[in-house]
């Protein structure tokens, strides 16, 4: 097949940028790392792009496809060139360009280490003779964020990180999650004090572009979400956004609505709302403001207040909370595929199921004995 490319070249010693045409003749099974290989190979041997395992695994070959974050051996190219499109092809974002389409990995890793991505010891050892086992409950809660990769496809995205380079990112973050959620590390409350600092959980946009992007399914602001989470279940809830989360906690709890003229005084503090307030008294000449008293409560504000109960008897408030949802959701998305004619579920041995769970002992014979 014939597969058109545009590439943007950068050399940043000279500061020169131009939209190359190419046009490779490549199999039809090849990604667009293939035609990369072919273009340098055949037609241009300057250009610069890195790679390794060429199966998804090492995280060398992020960049962007069109404006968006891809590995570049994950993506076939039949269809696009079966449709004619020539994809224009460019360095990530949110990392200095070095030379086309290879970044300065540099700040990327400061992040990554400043995470501490390592297991902080302090947990019971188990006898000599038998192993540490993790019960399959507390796995889930890290099982997507162990899958990263370290690509930077997610942080190429960040809008946070656009225009605030220090905001931690969604790689940073997800790894963080990684070790919060790990019943064995004993730092787990310092590394949530750290994480809910300035330029960390709360500085998330939830523009969900992390997950969009993610090739391996870490889906980091689902990771953002389980650490904010647990820091207010550990009652780390200093920062504004945290205060914000409780309010619409306290909010749904007590009402069933969101009391949004209550938001911000709850949120940024009496003299802040003081200084919003001939913003305020505009929106409530113009009817958009509802009055705050008295409070509407919902009907069924009962049942808001009765899932409020259930969720601090399950324990369920912080991580596992989101773990429950997030698979919640997918059985119904599951179920829904089925309904409309995905087939028959029968409901045994889904990969969706929520309650896969081999067993809570604490320690097991190697070998499994
Ligand atoms: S959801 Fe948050 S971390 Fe993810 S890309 Fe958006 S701002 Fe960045
Ligand atoms: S979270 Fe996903 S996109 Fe981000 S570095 Fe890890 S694997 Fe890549
Ligand atoms: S070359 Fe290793 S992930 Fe693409």
């Amino acid at each position: 097949m014939q597969v058109g490319l545009k590439i943007w070249r950068y050399d940043s010693t000279t500061g020169d940028r131009a939209l190359k045409e190419y046009e490779v003749d490549a199999p039809e099974e090849a990604t667009l790392l293939d035609c990369l290989d072919i273009v340098k190979d055949r037609l241009d041997g300057s250009l610069a792009y890195r790679k390794s395992c060429r199966m998804m695994i090492c995280g060398s070959c992020g960049m962007r496809m069109d404006g968006g974050a891809v590995l570049a051996c994950k993506v076939r190219m039949y269809d696009m060139a079966s449709a004619g499109h020539a994809p224009v092809i460019s360095a990530m974002g949110n990392l200095p360009i070095v030379k086309d389409l290879v970044v300065d990995m540099e700040p990327f890793w400061q992040k990554f280490k400043a995470m501490k991505p390592w297991l902080q010891p302090g947990y019971d050892q188990p006898p000599a003779d038998e192993e540490h086992v993790i019960s399959q409950e507390r796995m889930n809660v890290i099982h997507k964020e162990s899958l990263c990769i370290n690509c930077g496809c997610c942080v190429s995205e960040c809008n946070s990180m656009e225009s605030d380079p220090e905001f931690l990112g969604p790689q940073a973050l997800a790894k963080g999650m990684r070790f919060v959620g790990d019943p064995r590390d004993a730092a787990k409350t310092e590394r949530l004090d750290q994480y809910s600092a300035e330029h960390g959980i709360w500085d998330c946009t939830r523009c969900y572009f992390c997950n969009e992007r993610c090739p391996k399914g870490v889906d980091p602001r689902d990771a953002i979400a389980k650490l904010g989470a647990e820091a207010m279940k550990a009652g780390i809830d200093e920062d504004m956004g945290a205060k914000h989360a409780k309010w619409f906690v306290h909010s749904a709890k007590t009402t069933g609505w969101l009391r949004e003229t209550e938001l911000v005084p709850k949120t940024q503090g009496i003299v802040s709302s003081i200084k919003e307030m001939k913003f305020a008294m505009g929106l409530a000449v113009k009817g958009k403001v509802p009055p705050p008293f008295p409070p509407h409560v919902a009907e069924g504000v009962k049942e808001s207040r009765a899932l409020f109960e259930l969720v601090k008897e399950q324990g369920v408030d912080g991580a596992l909370g989101i773990v429950q949802g997030e698979r919640a959701l997918s059985r119904l998305e599951h179920e829904v595929g089925h309904a409309a004619g995905g087939g028959g579920d029968t409901g045994v041995g889904s990969r969706d199921q929520a309650d896969v769970s081999p067993g809570e002992e604490p320690t097991r014979k190697r070998g499994g004995e």
